[in-house]
């Protein structure tokens, strides 16, 4: 069983899908929910669930230590970011090699990085008169955005499409992708240590 963990920072839509698409699964399951904000949508969400949801500051998140203690005390083996707006410390990344991914609603690496999140990203999207839009998921390195792409889906940004129709078309992306490609890296992460373990 490889125990996943998410990190939200608000309402949790996607974490929600995520938790509901492992249910019953005999391999992979959400087992806590992180967030930076005690007030965030996400816990309760995580409360309808069953899943244990925890909060950490900002300097918490900074530092990390706490963190990857917690992470431990539930055996986390894979972070999922969604909706996640703090950066990922070092410690963490150090104690997750390969093993935290993000999804940024947009083509990275355009409307990408510091500062481009929720809504900017897909006013950015109108703004610049793009033709298409999607979703990216990618490996959390230290700077935002900018981890190695796994995954990309692409809807199309009608001529007067506003960034709330262009929300909802990669919210849609997002339910429909984020869940599958969670479980093939998860699948080949436990052949790996399969193989380890028989070696
Ligand atoms: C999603 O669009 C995600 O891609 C972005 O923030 C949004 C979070 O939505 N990074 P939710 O909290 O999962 O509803």
């Amino acid at each position: 069983m490889i125990h996943i963990s998410i990190f939200a920072s608000g309402s949790g839509s996607n974490a929600e899908n995520i938790a509901d698409y492992f249910r019953g699964n005999e391999d992979i399951e959400v087992s806590l929910i992180i967030s930076n904000r005690r007030d965030a949508y996400v816990h309760e969400r995580a409360r309808k669930l069953g899943i244990p949801s925890v909060t950490f500051s900002r300097e918490e998140f900074a530092v990390g230590t706490e963190i990857v203690k917690k992470l431990h005390e539930y055996n986390i083996g894979f972070i999922v970011l969604a909706g996640f707006l703090l950066k990922v410390s070092q410690p963490l990344l150090d104690a997750y090699p390969g093993r935290i991914v993000n999804i940024h609603p947009a083509l990275l690496p355009a409307h990408g990085g510091r500062g481009m999140y929720g809504d900017k990203v897909h006013r950015s999207v109108v703004d610049a008169g793009e033709k298409e839009s999607g979703i990216t998921i990618h490996y959390v390195n230290e700077h935002y955005d900018e981890g190695n792409i796994i995954f990309q889906a692409t809807c199309v940004v009608e001529t007067d499409d506003t960034p709330d129709d262009v929300a909802r078309k990669v919210h849609l992306l997002e339910y429909a992708h984020y869940p599958e490609v969670i479980a093939s890296l998860v699948k080949k992460i436990a052949e790996e240590n399969q193989q380890f373990e028989n070696k």
